[in-house]
Parts: C-alpha cells; structure tokens; sequence
C-alpha cells in the first residue's frame, strides 16, 4: 500500500487510491468498521496503520502538488535581461515644432503673438492694408472668397491690422495662422502658414527690421554666418517695401520674406497718427521657412498625413 501511494504520478491518480482507501467501500474503511471485533493489539496496530497512511496521502499530495509548480515554473520562465518590447512615442509635427522655435526666438525680442480668424472680411484682409477695390495689387493674390463677401484670409497681414485696432501704438506684435490661395505644386499648397512681424514706435528704422530679421534668421538656423541680400520691392501695405533672400548652403540666393515700413495709410486706416508713428512690418511662410531646416522640396509632404512624422525616431 505504502509502495502504491509512492509510485502515483498525478492528483487524480492520488485521489484514487485515497477513494479505494478510505472512501465509503474502500479497504481501510471497511478494516476500520470492524474494528469492533478485534483484540486491543490488532486495534493499535489498525490505528497506527491508519495514522501512517493518512499521513503518506497528504506528504505525496504535497509533493506531486510542488512538482506540477515547478514544471509551471520552468516553462514560464523570465529572462530578466531581456531588452523592453519598443514603445510607440509621439512627436511634434515639424511644423508645429518650427512654429515653437519661431515664437521663442520672437518672443525673447519682445514680440508679442497673435492669432485672428481664417474667414476675413475686406476690410483686414485687403482695404486696411491699403488695397482698396479695383486696387491692381489685389491680383497679386488668388484669393478664394466666399459668397457673402468674405474672403479665406490671404495674409497674416491682417492680423497687423487687428493688433493695431485693439491695441493702438506703440505695439511690437508677431502674428501666426494659417492662409489660402488658389494655387497648388510643390511649393504651394492652397493652405499654408505665414508668420507676420509688426513694430510700431516712435523711432523705428529699417535697420532695426534689419538687424531683427537677421538675428532671427541666425538663431532659427542655428547659423552664426548668415548673409542676407536686401532687393526693393513692392507691397501696397509698405514704402518702402523690400524683399529679403538668404544665402543657402553658401551659394544659392533664396527669398526669405517681404518686408518693409508700414505704409502711413495702414496706421491711419488704424488710427495712428504717422506724423508720431512709424515702423516695419515683415512676412514670411511659415512652411517655407520650415522646409529649408528640414530639407524638403515638396510643401505638400507636410500636409499628407504621414504618420511618420509624429513618430520618435530612435528609442
Ligand atoms: N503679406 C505678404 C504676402 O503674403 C508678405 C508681406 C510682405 C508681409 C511685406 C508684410 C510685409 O508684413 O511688410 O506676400
């Protein structure tokens, strides 16, 4: 018996022999019902043949209930030096991230960002940066209006106006957002940002656009040697009015942004007087600028939901 409980291999085979034992018709049961009829040495020797097999029944079950942990545990088991499974992390768009780098740089020269609504009326979009109705230089934008009027705003140029209606002069402002024209290859995109910068003060000169551009420029590229070539040109919202180009990569002459002295029909448009105001308004594109540090030539790639973008390179 004793040999018969060593040698189970499993629970259920255990639990067997204990129901053969000592359940209702098993052998043990069945010696201990006619314990009755036997001598006093036969009962002790039934009683301590009782105690040794129960106690047998529960060090196998114990044991076969160790091994069956330890087979669970040798086949689960952990390398704890194993590298982590990669995570998926996120990361700003380059845009965006452009976006932040512009306002820092911005900001630290104390500028103050502002935004104002895609939908524009004539007036901010057009009149009050004095392009009048039938004004020629309205042609220089493909402008998409809307039935009451309306137009999808061209220009950040329109925030200057907004800034200057609520706040009046002085004011040193950069605006931000988003602009539509009707025209789309690979550097245009009918949707596209802008960034604007506006100082109105008492004294301002354009060798102080100047000197901001270029510190910008510097800090944006992260480039101590910039150069910048200065050519005349026209805005209506400006007089004079001048574009401005970077030397690329130490050869190429790119168009980096207009620029120019706020024309002093703008600031009565805004009620400044011009005779005690004057100041330089400049702007660019926002994805443009944007292109350059990241190395693309497609605008549209910025806009093509890849989701490689928003995708933290390295782990
Ligand atoms: N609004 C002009 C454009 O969209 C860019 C620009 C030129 C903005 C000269 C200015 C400026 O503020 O002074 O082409």
């Amino acid at each position: 018996m004793q040999e018969q409980i060593k040698n189970t291999n499993t629970l259920e085979e255990l639990q067997a022999l204990y129901t053969a034992t000592f359940g209702k018709n098993g052998t043990m049961t069945a010696k201990l019902k006619n314990m009755k009829n036997l001598d006093n040495d036969a009962r002790a020797e039934l009683n301590r043949e009782n105690t040794v097999l129960r106690e047998l029944f529960k060090s196998r079950q114990a044991e076969i209930e160790n091994s069956v942990m330890m087979a669970a545990l040798a086949s689960q088991r952990m390398d704890a030096t194993l590298a982590p499974l990669p995570e998926n992390r996120g990361t700003l768009h380059p845009l965006t991230q452009a976006l932040s780098d512009v306002s820092v740089i911005l900001e630290s020269f104390g500028y103050e960002m502002w935004t104002g609504p895609e939908v524009e009326d004539d007036w901010h979009n057009f009149t009050a940066l004095n392009t009048p109705e039938y004004h020629p230089a309205r042609d220089m934008q493909d402008t998409f209006f809307l039935e009451n009027g309306n137009v999808m705003r061209t220009q950040t140029s329109a925030i200057q106006i907004r800034s200057m209606d609520a706040r009046g002069a002085p004011i040193k402002m950069f605006g931000i957002g988003a602009t539509y024209r009707k025209e789309m290859d690979a550097t245009h995109s009918p949707m596209f940002h802008q960034i604007e910068g506006l100082y109105i003060d008492t004294n301002i000169t354009m060798s102080d656009l100047i000197a901001d551009v270029h510190e910008f420029l510097k800090r944006f590229f992260n480039m101590d040697n910039i150069e910048l070539r200065v050519r005349p040109s026209y805005f209506p919202f400006t007089e004079p009015s001048i574009e401005i180009d970077m030397k690329w990569r130490g050869n190429k002459w790119m168009e980096i942004m207009g620029a120019g002295m706020v024309h002093p029909n703008v600031l009565r448009n805004c009620n400044i007087d011009p005779e005690q105001y004057q100041g330089f308004a400049f702007g660019f594109g926002w994805d443009r600028l944007a292109m350059l540090k990241y190395g693309l030539n497609d605008i549209r790639q910025f806009y093509d939901g890849d989701i490689r973008w928003l995708r933290a390179t390295g782990f």
